[in-house]
């Protein structure tokens, strides 16, 4: 019997390309997302690429009632995914109280239910966002918890508080992964990141861009103390991250896990700087970028890469793919839109 996992923000960006790679394991999947930045479409997609259509249920998790009617239908849940989340650092800082209500009921909701049949196995998307500018680089698991510079990291840092928190009184076993940058999209170009609106992550504005449904894009700041003067990031391939879902679930449910919350840096290792990412868009996709440098985006840190040791050698996961092939499967990924049917 194949074992089922419910994936929250399954229509997402990066859940959606993770139920790829749960099905592609064998998985039988259960999507619960309320589609407020995803298309049902992504469905249809997932169902051409993997052969399988994933259960699908188009639900607030901010409803406590609607959460655990899913777990109900399928009290044979094993294991939670947990993505579906407010993200942009701006809006928050305009909305928080949206933030806080969406990101924090949302799952508590998730983790009572879990409780209720009996499910422990929770692997939760967090975010380098909680470690704001680190003193030192390459950040490290073990590196201080700075406080938070929006609405929305700060409600990574409480969710992973909150996590911990319960696991220390009950069975709740979790795995909380600290993701960079995640860029790029799957190889089928079916699925990727499609944001609802003006895109406010570089690599969606770079394509878009590119491919004239923007002007030009602008550089946040290009004086800050990098080589270049652009911010330093870590970008990963969707699908890598995807698969570090995958083991860490595995890890759960093998139970080979040695703390009852376990934190991994989901990342490459090496930074790039704004101008590198696009130097590298337009030798994968052979166009020529409009860009311009504009003032420093408020918030922006100036520069963070992780220290993938400890999630290279604890989860045996290492990310495969370099920047030219992150770059050039968004770019496919833009091209293709145009034949969806959205
Ligand atoms: C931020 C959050 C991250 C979160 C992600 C989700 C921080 C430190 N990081 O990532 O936790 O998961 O948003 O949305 O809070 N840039 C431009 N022009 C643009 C867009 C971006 O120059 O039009 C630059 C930014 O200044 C930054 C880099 O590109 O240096 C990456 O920006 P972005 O893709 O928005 O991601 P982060 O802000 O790093």
């Amino acid at each position: 019997m194949a074992k089922k996992i419910l994936v929250t923000g399954g229509t997402g960006y990066i859940g959606s390309h993770t139920v790829v790679e749960l099905i592609n394991e064998g998985y039988e999947v259960v999507i619960a997302d309320n589609l407020s930045n995803s298309f049902a479409f992504v469905i249809d997609n997932i169902e051409k690429i993997t052969g399988v259509r994933p259960y699908f249920y188009k639900t607030e998790l901010t409803d406590a009632g609607a959460t655990k009617a899913i777990f109900d239908k399928h009290p044979d849940v094993c294991g939670v995914i947990h993505f579906a989340a407010l993200k942009a650092v701006g809006e928050s800082v305009e909305k928080p109280l949206l933030y806080y209500h969406n990101n924090l009921f949302s799952l508590i909701n998730i983790i009572q239910a879990m409780e209720e049949i009996g499910c422990h196995n929770l692997v939760f998307s967090s975010s380098c966002t909680v470690y704001g500018q680190p003193d030192e680089l390459p950040v490290r698991e073990t590196s201080p918890i700075l406080p938070a510079l929006s609405p929305y990291g700060n409600t990574k840092q409480i969710a992973e508080e909150m996590i911990k928190d319960k696991a220390g009184i009950s069975e709740l076993k979790a795995i909380l992964l600290r993701y960079f940058n995640p860029i790029g999209a799957h190889a089928s170009a079916l699925i990727g990141e499609l944001p609802i609106g003006v895109p406010n992550n570089l690599v969606p504005f770079i394509t878009q861009t590119a491919i004239g449904k923007r002007k030009e894009l602008s550089v946040f700041g290009n004086d800050y103390q990098t080589p270049d003067g652009t911010c330093i990031r870590d970008y990963i391939h969707v699908v890598d991250l995807a698969k570090a879902h995958i083991i860490s679930l595995e890890r759960l449910l093998d139970k080979r896990n040695k703390n009852s919350v376990e934190v991994f840096n989901i990342g490459t290792g090496k930074g790039y700087s704004v101008l590198e990412v696009i130097n590298a868009f337009e030798s994968a996709s052979k166009v020529k970028l409009q860009y311009k440098f504009a003032p420093r985006r408020q918030g922006d840190i100036e520069q963070i890469w992780a220290d993938t040791d400890y999630a290279n050698e604890e989860l045996k996961w290492c990310a495969e793919r370099n920047l030219f092939e992150m770059l050039e499967s968004a770019w496919k990924w833009e091209c293709n839109l145009g034949t969806l049917n959205l």
